[in-house]
């Protein structure tokens, strides 16, 4: 394996360096990912230990364009194609019933498998080049926040990865959602920028969301600690929120505030507060960017506002909660 890892936007050497098992890293408009040939072993591998993630955790194959798809999954509903169709290239993963032929390391075992078209220029053109499947997860440590940038990648990851495609700030912000289709209803087990009523309403189908830890244990992001700071995260209304700033202050413990409200007079000026955006996108795609900045002062708590119990924040609620559990 490469010492040095280089932060490029050459998809050449990228392709070259995944036809060699090395691990790439690469943008989406979602999160950035930890790209590997989903048909190679070898490379699989070294993608969970890379990530430090348990093998039983299974990753998306990323694909150029829906046509790969019976490449990947059998018994492919017509739900599939009509999703395919309307939000692909897009922050939306598939679950499907899982080719013959398809590595079990990519699927944890399991009889299905997830499968996404990012969205993404350059990463776009690098499927389309290799002209295979490319695993990836998020390219971060297990459990630990996204990278939404290349420097955040190679800040996780380091010398780990031969290549990090730099596709500058990722434009969603959170992974895709995944939607299950494996069963007669569609199942949403990770919210994310497509909601259930825009699924619903393309299919002309009732789509449930479940992402509860209970019945879906083997997607690593709906376990309950998922996507956290080192620093301990404490989820709050705002009126609790300023009291347990006040008695921070009065302690004098160090602490980090994302607030809606802008800071109060009473909370001294040295303590970092930051006013966060009360549109949904914009808060979604600084969220993991403005997580690792208030983990890097090493404080030994970051109060974060919890956001309103809206549809529109569903996936920022879900993961402002697994990053405080
Ligand atoms: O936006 C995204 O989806 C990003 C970008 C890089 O594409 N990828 C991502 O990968 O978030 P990862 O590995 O961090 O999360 C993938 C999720 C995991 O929770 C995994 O357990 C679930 O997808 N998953 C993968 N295959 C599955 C399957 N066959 N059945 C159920 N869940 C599955
Ligand atoms: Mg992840």
């Amino acid at each position: 394996m490469q010492n040095n890892n280089q932060i490029t936007t050459n998809i050449e050497l990228a392709v070259r360096q995944l036809q060699a098992g090395e691990l790439v890293a690469f943008p989406t408009e979602t999160v950035y990912g930890l790209g590997a040939d989903a048909s190679n072993p070898v490379a699989i591998q070294r993608v969970f230990t890379t990530k430090g993630r348990p093998v039983d955790h299974p990753l998306i194959v990323h694909v150029a364009n829906a046509k790969q798809l019976p490449s990947w999954a059998r018994n492919i509903p017509d739900s599939a194609w009509i999703l395919a169709k309307h939000f692909w290239p897009g922050p939306l993963t598939l679950i499907l019933h899982k080719q013959v032929g398809v590595s079990p390391l990519i699927t944890g075992g399991q009889d299905t498998i997830a499968i996404r078209v990012p969205n993404h220029p350059l990463t776009l053109q690098m499927l389309q080049n290799f002209a295979g499947g490319i695993v990836g997860p998020s390219a971060n440590k297990y459990g630990r926040v996204s990278p939404t940038t290349a420097a955040h990648v190679a800040a996780d990851l380091g010398n780990t990865v031969a290549v990090i495609l730099d596709g500058g700030e990722c434009a969603v912000g959170l992974e895709s959602t995944i939607v299950d289709l494996t069963d007669k209803e569609p199942v949403i087990r990770r919210s994310g920028a497509i909601t259930a009523a825009e699924l619903s309403k393309v299919l002309g189908q009732q789509v449930s969301i479940n992402t509860t830890a209970s019945t879906t244990v083997r997607t690593s992001g709906s376990h309950e600690s998922h996507y956290a700071p080192v620093t301990t995260v404490r989820l709050l209304e705002y009126p609790e929120l300023l009291a347990a700033a006040l008695l921070l202050q009065q302690q004098d413990k160090q602490f980090s505030v994302l607030s809606f409200e802008a800071r109060p007079d009473a909370i001294n000026s040295k303590i970092y507060w930051q006013q966060t955006s009360v549109d949904p996108k914009q808060y979604a795609r600084g969220l993991y960017a403005n997580l690792r900045a208030h983990d890097m002062l090493n404080n030994s708590v970051i109060l974060v506002e919890r956001p309103p119990q809206d549809i529109a924040w569903l996936a920022i609620l879900d993961r402002l909660t697994r990053a405080s559990a």
